[in-house]
């Protein structure tokens, strides 16, 4: 410590004589060895946020203000990995803490603001400005810091006598009381208060502005912002409830337990199931009971737990309860809700705000059926996965480019082409007439005995392959045909599903592949073998290959230059491929071998196979049809819609429903595709399934069915509410209601609204759609049972407070739908 302390008094020495020769004069005529050599760097700032623009002012003026100091400085800026920070200090890192510092001794937590590091200096900051951003802080720092640090002084003087005497009583080097300055802080001002002054544009306040605005422009500006990927985090905190809550008590628990991090704990609040135990409930404290250094001051688990809540002052909170061994019970403030909700009413919208960098563009690879094949059950899951894992991504403001990678270059052209040719053999010559293909399946099977069974059609029919791909324009006329007839019924039952995605299949890339061989063999990534050419990956047995010993081009050639142009030409942050989990070893590979072709890396770009399971009949095997044929996407669509027509009519005749005649098929359509995708949606993607149109179609359980009755339900109290005078909408408009939570239900309805932050946050963040599910069907019983239990109608007078929980209630469920792709109908 005693060394640190030196080190500082010859800083101190240092800025003094710099101090008396501050005029630009005599600091010319000064000879240079009249001022002591700086010492090395006293501390290194880490500086951590997640604001690009934020972190980069501040970074780059920091780096100024270096670069017009004597060299070395006395302390180095080293930009920290957000999400380091954010690992430590849970979700509120990002948005309260705009700057943050930590010293390069490893002590003290990723707390250290701004504020605590400057606090010595002036007069503080006020108590927004940590969570401001950079121009507010600059704006601090011209009206309060500089005149402050005009006078320096005597602050000097006091930093360092605070710093002796605490060093002097404090042998672990850590200031016991932890709300006072750490020793990062005081270095931190010893070492950026004299020298602010001798910046000599800093000292003139009207200067710092013009220097201000000259920071964007500085060429060092640029350079921060261009590296600044390093460093920035593109993930902003969501306000839900949950994040709030763990923001709360991770700062907490580091401003109480500094060694945390280092005992690697981080906090963990979750709901509760009893509300006895209130709402949320957090359970650190027993664990760090154990991991605390001993001795200290703490008797049992109660204790820390009783000292972190002291720490803990929050409008969100209304009640926290020590119970037990040490739990913490949260109970949430019921104004803080209202508040809330109140928001909620008022923007009428729970999409979450744009991010003020735009996210990068994400390639989404889904559908990618086979020419000239059927669509079948399989590319239903990639189909209906793929539409929502792009609702997810465009919903939080990610531009996508959704691709139907379609399989329009195999091998089977070849053997199709010669078949067509013999079939009509005018087609060569470009005459159609009698070409009626449009049963393609049936064309294929034909083609495919041909193929098996006779080998001098089998050769020609290898021959074609490599005539189209190398642009025979006979074989190119007829491939065409063949992709324009597939391409017909493929958007019709995209049309019905209500899916949108461009057509860039494999043939886009057929040009690509010689030049991206030819680049990966430069690597010595490509390897002769057998007289094929492959990309072995290591832990995989069979390779990669990228052209086959008779010079064609496959399915693992195409994918790699698609990879490539999606990472280089489209520049693509993030890549998604949704497949059966069969072909989880193949791209596996291919991303491994993009890898270290140096096209991406794990910190800059992020790239996801979703493998999901298979579809399978009643007898738990391979979804087939009675004929053992594979199942026809079109037949089991129709098959829904029948069979939901059927109940709806029944129902109308029992006289239970109140659908008009003219539109019982609309809405069947609506609710039989609907109850298909929820059931393919609502588990994980990698589980097996059993298709069962009783189970999806069932009117009660978690089923698509089920949650459509529940959000007509809200949608029909508000027509009669309307019936009846009220239009929630106008209430909505007017603002300045009250909501009363006074009910338990009203109360439970609330907080599983304001979920929805958190839930979309966790959605994003592993692409799952399964999770935008599990959400409803809470919300829908939440729902179901405060509409049960709260009268809205009272004596045919709407409850306006309760009227406006089932509309934003029934905006939350809207938006969950629109994410699953599932178009709800009004009535039902
Ligand atoms: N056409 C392939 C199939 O039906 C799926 C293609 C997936 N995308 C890709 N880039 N390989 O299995």
């Amino acid at each position: 410590m005693d060394g640190h302390l030196k080190v500082n008094r010859c800083w101190k020495a240092h800025f003094e004589k710099m101090g008396k020769e501050k005029s630009k004069k005599a600091a010319a005529k000064a000879p240079k060895e009249e001022v002591p050599p700086p010492p090395k760097p006293l501390v290194t700032f880490h500086l951590c946020g997640t604001d690009e623009l934020q972190i980069c002012g501040v970074l780059a003026a920091f780096n100024l203000l270096v670069s017009s100091l004597p060299s070395p400085a006395p302390f180095a800026i080293v930009p920290l990995k957000a999400e380091q920070v954010i690992a430590a200090m849970g979700s509120r890192a990002p948005k309260n803490c705009g700057v943050m510092m930590t010293d390069s001794l490893g002590r003290g937590t990723p707390l250290f603001g701004l504020k605590q590091c400057l606090s010595g200096l002036a007069p503080p900051l006020p108590s927004q400005v940590e969570s401001s951003n950079v121009s507010q802080w600059m704006g601090w720092c011209e009206s309060v810091l500089v005149p402050a640090v005009n006078k320096p002084d005597k602050l000097l003087e006091k930093a360092a006598s605070t710093l002796s005497s605490h060093l002097s009583t404090t042998p672990t080097g850590r200031i016991s009381d932890r709300r006072s300055l750490t020793i990062a802080d005081i270095y931190a001002i010893t070492t950026l208060m004299p020298i602010i002054p001798t910046f000599k544009p800093l000292t003139d306040p009207s200067a710092l502005t013009s220097f201000l605005s000259t920071v964007p422009q500085s060429p060092l500006f640029s350079k921060t912002f261009s590296d600044s990927g390093r460093f920035i985090t593109e993930k902003a905190p969501s306000d839900g409830l949950l994040s709030t809550l763990r923001g709360i008590f991770s700062s907490a628990l580091y401003s109480t337990f500094p060694e945390a991090p280092e005992l690697g704990i981080s906090i963990m609040v979750t709901q509760t199931k009893d509300p006895k135990n209130g709402e949320y409930q957090c359970n650190n404290a027993m664990e760090l009971f154990k991991k605390l250094p001993k001795p200290n001051a703490f008797k049992a688990p109660r204790d820390v737990a009783l000292a972190l809540t002291s720490e803990i002052s929050h409008p969100l909170i209304e009640k926290l309860d020590v119970a037990g061994p040490g739990f913490i019970n949260i109970t949430l403030s019921t104004t803080f809700l209202t508040d809330k909700l109140k928001n909620l009413v008022v923007s009428g919208d729970p999409r979450p705000a744009k991010p003020k960098t735009a996210p990068k563009k994400v390639v989404v690879d889904f559908s990618s059926p086979n020419i000239a094949k059927d669509m079948h059950v399989g590319h239903l899951r990639s189909t209906i996965i793929g539409e929502s894992v792009c609702r997810i991504l465009e919903y939080t403001h990610h531009p996508t480019d959704r691709v139907n990678h379609v399989g329009d270059w195999g091998t089977q052209f070849g053997m199709l082409i010669q078949y067509l040719l013999e079939s009509f053999p005018k087609i060569a010559e470009g005459d159609m007439t009698g070409v009626d293909i449009k049963d393609l399946t049936a064309f294929y099977k034909a083609a495919k005995i041909k193929f098996d069974e006779d080998e001098v059609f089998k050769k020609v029919a290898q021959q074609n392959v490599v005539k189209l791909q190398g642009g025979d324009e006979a074989c190119r006329k007829i491939w065409q045909l063949l992709c324009d007839i597939s391409r017909a019924e493929f958007e019709k039952v995209y049309k019905r599903l209500g899916v949108d995605v461009k057509e860039c299949g494999e043939s886009f890339y057929n040009e690509m592949i010689p030049g991206v061989i030819e680049e990966l063999t430069a690597m010595n990534l490509v390897v002769p073998d057998g007289g094929a050419k492959c990309i072995f990956v290591p832990e995989y047995r069979i390779p990669l290959m990228v052209q086959k010993s008779d010079g064609g081009f496959g399915y693992d050639s195409t994918d790699m230059a698609a990879i490539s142009y999606r990472l280089r030409e489209l520049k693509a942050g993030q890549v998604v491929y949704i497949t059966d989990f069969t072909q989880g070893d193949h791209f596996m590979m291919i991303f491994d071998a993009a890898k270290r072709a140096g096209w991406w890396n794990a910190t800059s770009h992020k790239i996801t196979h979703i493998g999901f399971g298979t579809v399978c009949g009643e007898d738990g095997k391979r979804f087939k049809t009675r004929s053992g044929d594979t199942v026809r996407l079109v037949d089991l669509l129709d098959e829904s819609v029948r069979r939901m027509e059927e109940s709806l009519l029944e129902r109308n005749k029992e006289g239970k429903g109140s659908i008009p005649e003219g539109e019982i098929r609309s809405t069947a359509e609506k609710i039989g595709y609907g109850a298909i995708k929820y059931f393919d949606l609502s588990r994980n993607p990698t589980s097996n399934y059993i298709f069962s149109y009783d189970a999806m179609l069932d009117t009660r359980g978690n089923t698509g069915v089920y949650l459509m009755f529940a959000k007509a339900r809200l949608g029909s109290i508000i027509n009669k509410a309307r019936e009846a005078g009220v239009d929630v909408a106008d209430l909505e408009k007017a603002g300045g209601l009250e909501l009363d939570l006074g009910h338990v239900t009203e109360r439970s309805l609330a907080i599983e609204i304001l979920k929805f932050p958190d839930v979309i946050e966790n959605v994003l963040e592993a692409l799952a759609p399964h999770k935008v599910c599990e959400y409803l069907y809470n919300m829908s019983l939440v729902a179901t049972s405060f509409v049960t239990e709260c009268r809205i109608m009272e004596n045919g007078v709407p409850n306006k407070s309760r009227l406006l929980l089932c509309s934003i209630a029934g905006n939350v469920m809207q938006a969950c739908f629109h994410l699953l792709s599932i178009e709800c109908p009004d009535r039902i």
